[in-house]
């Protein structure tokens, strides 16, 4: 077998077992962001193109308050969320909004360099000020709203009915309100705010996690009657050329 047979091989193989999409209800796009710190344009495209495809799954609204989520944690939530947001932002020239409500796991303030608190648990709990608790992200039209003081209960916080009156105050104000959420199979606080939010993209790490896991995340969506948009396939490789893959 030529080397070309080969990799086209494996390449339809990868595909079948990446294929997320079967089986899943209302798969988006699978996006591929395989280098998250530094964009080439592919990349940034790539977001870009989740983008309009979110735009489309939710014509005719001013503001899209979006919750990013994975089945369990490492699948690269934080990683797509921020970049989505930051590509939306600076490329898309959207104002836009990062929350970081991964009470459990806050890194949001870590990669922007920004004070954790004031933030979203110290106005949800604290009562603190919102003006306070927003932070310049440094990248154009991107704020951050970082996770705040640590708490004992995340599902206080998330189930807190201030939190829809929070999120509802941002429309208008933002065109992308993008929330980095906790793992859904492992804590109740993702499922919690889906109810505030027009649409869930569901983060899955490809070739590495069980596709049990994200199937079974994607129940815990629908039966919550959240609006999953799709899943977004992280770290996916190729090993022949991506125009080619799209076309096997
Ligand atoms: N596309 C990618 N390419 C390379 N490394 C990635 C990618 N996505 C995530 N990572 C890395 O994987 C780790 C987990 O990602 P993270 O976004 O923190 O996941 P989660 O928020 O789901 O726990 C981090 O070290 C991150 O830098
Ligand atoms: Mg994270």
């Amino acid at each position: 077998m030529s080397e070309i047979s080969k990799a086209m091989d494996r390449a339809r193989r990868e595909q079948g077992r990446d294929g997320w999409s079967a089986g899943m209800s209302e798969p988006g796009r699978i996006v591929s962001p395989s280098r998250p710190l530094r964009f080439s344009a592919g990349e940034a495209e790539q977001y870009m193109a989740l983008a309009s495809d979110v735009a489309l799954a939710l014509p005719n609204l001013e503001t899209r308050v979006l919750l990013f989520a994975s089945a369990v944690s490492g699948e690269g939530t934080s990683t797509v969320a921020r970049e989505f947001a930051s590509t939306v932002a600076e490329r898309g020239e959207s104002s836009t909004l990062l929350i970081d409500a991964n009470l459990r796991r806050p890194s949001v303030h870590e990669v922007f360099r920004v004070r954790r608190d004031p933030g979203l648990t110290d106005h949800i709990l604290g009562g603190a000020d919102l003006e306070d608790c927003l932070r310049d992200s440094g990248t154009p039209r991107l704020s951050i709203l970082p996770s705040g003081r640590p708490v004992i209960a995340p599902p206080r916080v998330a189930g807190d009915e201030r939190i829809g009156t929070l999120l509802s105050g941002f429309r208008g104000r933002f065109r992308f309100v993008v929330i980095d959420a906790p793992p859904i199979l492992a804590y109740s606080e993702s499922i919690q705010l889906s109810g505030h939010c027009d649409g869930v993209v569901v983060v899955v790490r490809a070739g590495h996690t069980r596709r049990q896991l994200p199937a079974r995340a994607l129940d815990l969506l629908d039966e919550a009657g959240a609006s999953t948009l799709g899943t977004v396939l992280n770290r996916r490789r190729f090993y022949i050329p991506q125009f080619v893959y799209d076309r096997i």
